[in-house]
């Protein structure tokens, strides 16, 4: 006979690891089972809403597809995924803060040469983005890749329009840091855009009455030889979104000026008929090695 008992239930599940190898994983499972049978114990659960949980969860892992990762934005929106981050780079050292990935990364960067317009046609305020990368040191960080990505001004990324297999990327590229670790492009300037509220996070976003909001920004990924690569955005400065992010990934040191400008060349020497947007910013990486997330599109293999 076995005298079940709801007591000793969660020592009895974690006893059941115990022959486990990999150390690190009986650990991990340990501590959620701990924590997940407290949540239970502490908010007298009910059947039905267990049962809603898994009915998202379910819609959650649904609704992702190899372009659109909705356990991503799960994980965003509840402030985990700038959680995770935090734990992990606990000292910065000078180097440039960190901030999510987002589910917008497809990892299918083009190398695209120094001041080349990454639009691919699509209309908006021209913007002109220089920068430099260095080590903490101040050092240019030769050949270091950087992929760039940001939405357009109706707030859309290339991998979300229907037409992105055939069209190819836009706003999104791949540069090399020259000699003394500059790399620049010509863009158009992003705006504040909702996080995708047609799914199962967008439903939770309504529960909770938030807006699904982020400021404007761009996003960067930089590897360098020898050092932690970097996955951040730079923030244009002035969002109404700044302070309340819907998926809390802003950090003051993120957030930069972008300035008006009335000449009519761009620092490449291109001539504009139109006033544009400079924004400039400095990378500093640390030393170190780290491996990068793989792409969304990992999803499908
Ligand atoms: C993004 O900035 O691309 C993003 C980040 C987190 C959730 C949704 C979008
Ligand atoms: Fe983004």
């Amino acid at each position: 006979m076995i005298q079940f008992s709801d007591k000793d239930l969660t020592a009895r599940v974690i006893r059941s690891f115990e022959t486990m190898p990999d150390e690190r994983l009986k650990f991990l499972l340990k501590e959620t089972v701990t924590a997940v049978h407290d949540l239970v114990r502490r908010t007298n659960l009910t059947i039905a809403e267990w049962n809603q949980a898994i009915t998202f969860l379910t819609r959650t892992g649904q609704t992702c597809t190899p372009l659109r990762q909705e356990f991503i934005l799960l994980s965003d929106v509840l402030g985990i995924s700038m959680l995770v981050d935090a734990v992990n780079q606990p000292e910065r050292e000078g180097a440039t803060e960190t901030t999510v990935l987002g589910p917008f990364y497809v990892g299918e960067h083009r190398p695209t040469p120094h001041g080349a317009d990454l639009s691919n046609g699509i209309e908006g305020t021209p913007m002109f983005v220089q920068s430099r990368v260095t080590n903490l040191a101040g050092v240019p960080l030769a050949g270091a890749e950087i992929d760039v990505w940001h939405a357009d001004d109706n707030g859309f990324y290339d991998s979300q329009k229907p037409d992105y297999e055939q069209q190819g990327p836009s706003l999104r590229a791949r540069l090399v840091a020259d000699a003394d670790g500059r790399f620049s492009f010509r863009t158009i300037l992003p705006c504040s855009y909702p996080i995708p509220t047609d799914g199962p996070v967008g439903d939770l976003m309504a529960a909770t009455g938030r807006h699904a909001m982020r400021p404007a920004h761009v996003h960067f990924l930089l590897r360098a030889e020898g050092h932690l690569p970097l996955i951040t955005h730079v923030f244009l400065d002035g969002d109404e979104y700044l302070a309340s992010d819907a998926v809390f990934g802003v950090k003051d040191e993120l957030v930069a000026r972008v300035e008006l400008r009335t000449e009519p060349v761009l620092p490449t020497g291109e001539v504009i008929s139109s006033p544009w947007h400079l924004l400039s910013y400095h990378f500093r990486m640390k030393p170190g090695a780290g491996a990068v997330p793989g792409p969304v599109m990992s999803l499908s293999e």
